[in-house]
């Protein structure tokens, strides 16, 4: 299976140009599963919950969906890609996925960072599993990484990959994701964006890039810059998650003892 993400910098309130470099990396990428950062469509820095739903879509019956939709169709290709969604008068960071026969489901992010708090209602989806064929997936978004029940509760759900789009601005998360793989004896690939956002009065935001593709054993498989674009995508073996054993005498989910957790 061949999987992979785009890294890039959309660009604040340009929600048409944005979706036009997200189609043109569809176009140009060979692979059965990519990923894009949080808040794709829109930028990240809102100043208003005005301007945060005026720059929201619908999901999935609004045009910008039916667009990615429209590009993917007639190829075995899925693609996870994180915006601002329309909820009934609330707004979520949610990131959605599109396959072959048009929009499969919505992930909407549990853990919200910062003025996150101030546009966005915490997540209602939970954490679900989607099986897309050649794997089992799971979503998280960004600052989700912080809390290791998260990808636990998705590999506890059969989750092979962990699909997380990003728009990280603190160095941790990249070295931390090798842990969640390795914990979790799953694949991740974070999709960060790159550039800098300042609006308002508000402090300059640099994001750090840094995407990156993390096998089960921790290993890195890639790790993109911290300033340019790129569209990546590697081979990778999926029975390799859906071995959890770590020796012939310890077996990582089976060895659980949930009853001393609470
Ligand atoms: C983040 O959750 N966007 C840091």
């Amino acid at each position: 299976m061949k999987v992979g993400f785009f890294q890039f910098s959309p660009q604040f309130g340009k929600t048409q140009p944005n979706v036009k470099e997200i189609i043109q990396a569809i176009n140009g990428f060979e692979g059965d599963l990519l990923v894009f950062p949080e808040l794709a469509l829109s930028g990240y820095q809102f100043l208003s919950k005005d301007e945060a739903w005026e720059l929201a879509v619908d999901v999935p019956s609004g045009p910008v969906c039916q667009q990615i939709e429209e590009a993917i169709q007639g190829r075995a290709l899925h693609v996870v890609v994180g915006l601002a969604e329309r909820g009934v008068n609330c707004l979520y960071n949610s990131a959605i996925l599109i396959g072959p026969k048009g929009y499969v489901g919505t992930y909407r992010k549990t853990h919200l960072f910062f003025e996150e708090t101030l546009w966005f209602a915490p997540g209602n989806t939970g954490f679900h599993v989607w099986d897309i064929g050649p794997a089992k997936i799971g979503l998280l978004v960004c600052f989700d990484w912080f809390y290791p029940e998260a990808a636990r509760a998705l590999a506890l759900k059969g989750a092979d990959i962990l699909c997380h789009p990003s728009n990280l601005v603190l160095p941790h998360c990249p070295d931390a994701m090798v842990t969640r793989c390795l914990e979790n004896h799953v694949f991740a690939i974070t999709a960060n964006r790159i550039g800098n956002e300042e609006r308002g009065d508000k402090p300059n935001l640099s994001f750090i890039g840094l995407s990156e593709i993390v096998a089960p054993n921790g290993k890195i498989l890639h790790r993109a810059s911290s300033t340019e674009p790129e569209l990546f995508a590697a081979e990778i073996d999926v029975t390799q998650a859906r071995n959890k054993r770590i020796n012939p005498y310890n077996d990582l989910l089976k060895d659980r003892q949930p009853e001393w957790y609470t």
